[in-house]
Parts: C-alpha cells; structure tokens; sequence
C-alpha cells in the first residue's frame, strides 16, 4: 500500500485521514477521502445510501485495509498499529451487534473481558454503564427481549467499556422513533461532554444539526463538501420558517407582512393555504427573532412556529447541483405545498 508519512494531524486533530481509497471490484467505496476530527469535538459524516460512510468506518476501526492512502487515530496508523489503534477507539455499528440470548448485563461483561478486564473490573464497569445508559432494570433480561431503543442504548454502552477516547457511530438513530432518537441523542452528547471524540455517520440533516460541530459531506466514495455546519446550512439557504397565525382569516396580511419587511436577505413568502400557514425561507437566528418581531407588532397573533431544515436531498442538490445518488429519507419536499 502507498503510504504517506508524516501526515501533519494538525494541532488537537483526533482523526486524521488523507486520499483514503477502498475498492470493492468495480465499485469505489471510498475514492480518496481526506477528512479531520478535532479531539473532543463531533464531526458528522453525512452521505445517502452507498456513499463509503461504513466503509470509511470501517477502515478506522482496522475492520478493512484500505487500499491506499492514511489514517491516524489518537496518534496510530490504521494500517501499521492496529491493535494500539483497536484499544482506543469504540465502535457502535449499523447493525446491533449485541448477543440477542444474553442478558444486557452478560453481553458487557463478556465484551468486558474480551478487552482483558479483570472479573471484577468486567462486572463493576457493567454496572456503572447500565446505571448510566438506564438499563438496570432490564439489565437481567435477554437481549431480545428489548425494545430498538433499548438495543441501540446497549450498543452505546458495549462501545463505551473500554473507556474509549475516540467513538464511532455508524448511523446511530436510523429506524428508531423520535422520542428513541432523542434519548440516544442526550446520550451522546453526554460522551462528548466527558471527552470523547466522535466520528457519526448520518444520512440526517438534523441529526448532524444536534450533535456535530462540523460536516463531512460525502457521495460515491468523494468528499463533496465540509465546514462549520452554519456555513454549510448558509450555501444551502438556511431554514424554512412555518408560521401559522392564529386566525385563519390572517393568512393573507401576513404573507403580505412578511414580503413588506424587507429585511437583508429574506426570500419572499409562500401561502400553504391546506394548512393555513406561511412559508419563509431564513438565513439565520437574527432573521428569526425579526420576523417574529415584526409579525408581532402589526398585531398578527401567531398561532405556531416551526423551523424547517433543508433535507439531505436539498443539501446535496444545492452543493453538486444534482440528485444525490440514492433514494434519501422522506421529508416532505416544500415544493409540494398547495400555494
Ligand atoms: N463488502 C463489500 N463488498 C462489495 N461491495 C461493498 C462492500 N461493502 C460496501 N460495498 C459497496 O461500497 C459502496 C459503499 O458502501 P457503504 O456500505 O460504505 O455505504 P454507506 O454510506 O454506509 O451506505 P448506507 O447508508 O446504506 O449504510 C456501496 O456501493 C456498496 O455496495
Ligand atoms: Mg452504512
């Protein structure tokens, strides 16, 4: 494999990762990546269905060598210090990786010792980890008898008994309903909290909205696109504002009120007349905060606000200027509304 050496990582830089090609026969599965990880920081890896997120995954945790190109994680190579790397870094699948026969318990335990814990230290960091991840409970019961969210929150705790510094979260909420996502979520942000550094593969806009601090945006095995997430939003256009005011009836004036502030920037209004609601695309929180305040003060009384992100389907339409190439998830696309 060509190598090359003396990567700068960059000051604080947890993952370091540069011109990184995987092949599968024909298909490129990565098609030389380069990406960064600031230590105690989330970057988001988002991309649809087939773009290299689990291959790249992969790759970093020495599950797959990579054809050419380097990665560093906490200061080793993949390729050449794979068992230093595997001690460091945590991993929590696509696919739940717990044993469905044993018990939540029995599953870290055994994961405890596989990483050479002693029993007790396997039973005592078992423990804390189901106290953490609120499985005590359930903590006897096999595997299989526990709900998605259930699973997903074992996972996290399976990936953390080894006191990680570095995560891997391979599309951690895909499936799972609102209110699980949420609470794996809080759980994640509590890691970071404590230090850790994540690597999360998404196909989420909101999802790499909650946790990440930066993008990787990538598509057939290419990087795309990266940055802060609000400089990534902006080329996107931001969000959509939908406000519905209180009475129907000022629907109209306040379309027209919108359209008149002629505030830096904003786009003007669209009427969904189905569910009585004006839709106005913002660039940022400031416009937000304006919009409310002149629809306040000419006595329109709002009903509901919600902000709307652009879907992954926008984000990528917006930066390639075409589809991206897999199906993506359902959002409901705002061009469809009735005007
Ligand atoms: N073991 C393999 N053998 C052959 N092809 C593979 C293998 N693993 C991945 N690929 C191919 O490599 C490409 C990237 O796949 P990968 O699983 O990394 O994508 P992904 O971004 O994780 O997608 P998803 O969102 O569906 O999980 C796809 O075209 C896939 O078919
Ligand atoms: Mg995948």
């Amino acid at each position: 494999m060509k190598r090359i050496d003396n990567i700068p990582g960059g000051a604080g830089s947890a993952v370091t990762v540069r011109g990184l090609v995987k092949h599968y026969g024909e298909t490129k599965a990565l098609d030389g990546v380069d990406l960064d990880v600031r230590e105690g920081t989330v970057l988001g890896v988002l991309g649809p269905n087939g773009a290299g997120k689990t291959t790249l995954v992969r790759c970093l945790s020495t599950l797959v060598v990579p054809d050419s190109g380097s990665a560093v994680v906490a200061g080793y190579d993949v390729v050449r210090q794979p068992r230093q790397l595997r001690r460091v870094i945590g991993l929590t699948g696509q696919y739940a990786s717990v044993d469905e026969k044993l018990s939540g318990r029995e599953n870290l335990y055994m994961i405890g010792r596989l990483l050479d814990l002693s029993r007790k230290e396997a039973r005592s960091r078992a423990d804390s980890l189901l106290e953490r991840f609120s499985l005590t409970e359930a903590a006897g019961r096999p595997a299989k008898t526990y709900s998605g969210g259930m699973r997903r929150r074992l996972d996290l705790a399976a990936s953390m008994i080894g006191s990680p510094s570095v995560l891997y979260l391979d599309e951690p909420t895909t499936g799972l309903d609102p209110r699980t996502r949420n609470e794996v979520w809080a759980e994640v942000k509590r890691m970071v909290t404590d230090g850790v550094t994540v690597l999360l593969t998404t196909q989420y806009m909101e999802e790499a909205e909650q946790l990440a601090s930066e993008l990787t945006v990538i598509d057939r095995g290419k990087v795309i696109a990266n940055g802060g997430i609000d400089e990534l939003k902006a080329k996107v256009g931001g969000r959509t504002l939908r406000i519905r005011p209180a009475d129907p009836l000022e629907l109209r004036p306040l379309a027209a009120a919108l359209d008149d502030m002629g505030l830096t920037g904003l786009a003007s209004s669209t009427v969904d007349a189905e569910s009585g609601t004006v839709l106005v695309p913002i660039l940022s929180d400031e416009q937000l905060t304006a919009v409310v305040g002149a629809v306040t003060a000419r006595g329109i009384t709002i009903g509901s606000i919600a902000t709307e992100l652009p879907s992954l389907d926008e984000v990528f339409l917006s930066i390639t200027g075409q589809k991206a190439s897999a199906p993506q998830d359902a959002r409901p696309e705002l061009e469809e509304v009735a005007v």
